[in-house]
């Protein structure tokens, strides 16, 4: 007894481990794989917001050219003379930039932690494809709406497709004519079609997974978690694919 005693070397300060620097909390939760799903599901809420009220406001394209463009100087002038002319607008764009771009970053790197993690092989290739389904949609659609809103911006925003002169020609503030000039050529229309099925198989995958992310999935309620899923999702594919339909159609037109 008396000789392992004396075996036992000093303590001392150095011998202690050293502390490992704690992170800021939010950046240490945002690094576990619930903290990006609750970023992915509270940035997911505000774009849908977006997408909402955007295609409604849109919406006013079926009442003709003026009611459009004074929505869009709506916009602009919001909280004049509180602040100056397009400042709330400039505000609500920085959100809604930093809303997609923390929840593209989350969802790349949740993608990467789940390869990570799932390092034994899937049993057979068709649990394979029921386990990676809704997660490989919600990949290839979300880069195809990521794709499309950048045409979109050139397009309707910036003016880099219409701006070539001539019958084409893209006139700032003049929103009702630039999406007429642009959806008159079929392919530009079937693009926007297309990336609209997309958008709207997101939307469908998105709202249903967020009430999991954020633990509001109580089973009870889990048939209208679907039928908000459907329902949100349909009536945003609907609205926004009537646009360009109403064009070729002739029913909105200059
Ligand atoms: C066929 C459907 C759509 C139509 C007709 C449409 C129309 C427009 C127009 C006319 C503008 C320019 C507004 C202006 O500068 O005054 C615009 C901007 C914009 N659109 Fe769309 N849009 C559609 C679908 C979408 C979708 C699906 C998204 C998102 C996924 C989207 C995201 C945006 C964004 C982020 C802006 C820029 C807003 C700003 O700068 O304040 N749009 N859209």
């Amino acid at each position: 007894m008396a000789q392992t005693m004396q075996s036992r070397g000093p303590v001392t300060g150095t011998a202690a481990t050293p502390k490992k620097r704690r992170k800021f909390f939010v950046l240490d939760f945002y690094g576990t794989a619930v903290g990006k799903k609750y970023v992915m599901a509270i940035t997911g809420i505000m774009l849908l917001g977006f997408v909402l009220v955007h295609m409604i406001g849109n919406l006013k394209m079926y009442l003709g050219a003026e009611h459009l463009n004074h929505y869009g100087e709506f916009l602009r002038e919001l909280l004049v003379p509180i602040m100056p002319r397009t400042v709330v607008l400039w505000l609500m764009r920085g959100g809604l930039l930093v809303a997609g771009a923390l929840h593209v970053h989350a969802a790349v790197s949740l993608t990467r932690l789940n390869r990570q993690a799932r390092s034994v092989k899937y049993q057979g290739p068709r649990d394979y494809q029921v386990a990676n389904f809704a997660s490989r949609t919600m990949r290839a659609t979300g880069i195809i709406v990521f794709l499309f809103l950048f045409w979109h911006l050139a397009d309707l925003t910036w003016g880099w497709w219409n701006a070539s002169g001539g019958e084409g020609e893209f006139v700032r503030g003049d929103a009702y004519g630039n999406v007429v000039r642009s959806f008159e050529r079929v392919p530009v229309s079937v693009l926007y079609i297309v990336a609209n099925i997309a958008l709207g198989t997101h939307l469908y995958h998105g709202v249903w997974s967020l009430f999991q992310s954020m633990g509001w999935n109580n089973p009870k309620f889990k048939e209208w978690r679907r039928y908000l899923a459907v329902a949100f999702a349909t009536l945003i594919v609907v609205g926004n694919v009537s646009f360009p339909i109403a064009v070729l159609a002739g029913i909105v037109g200059k």
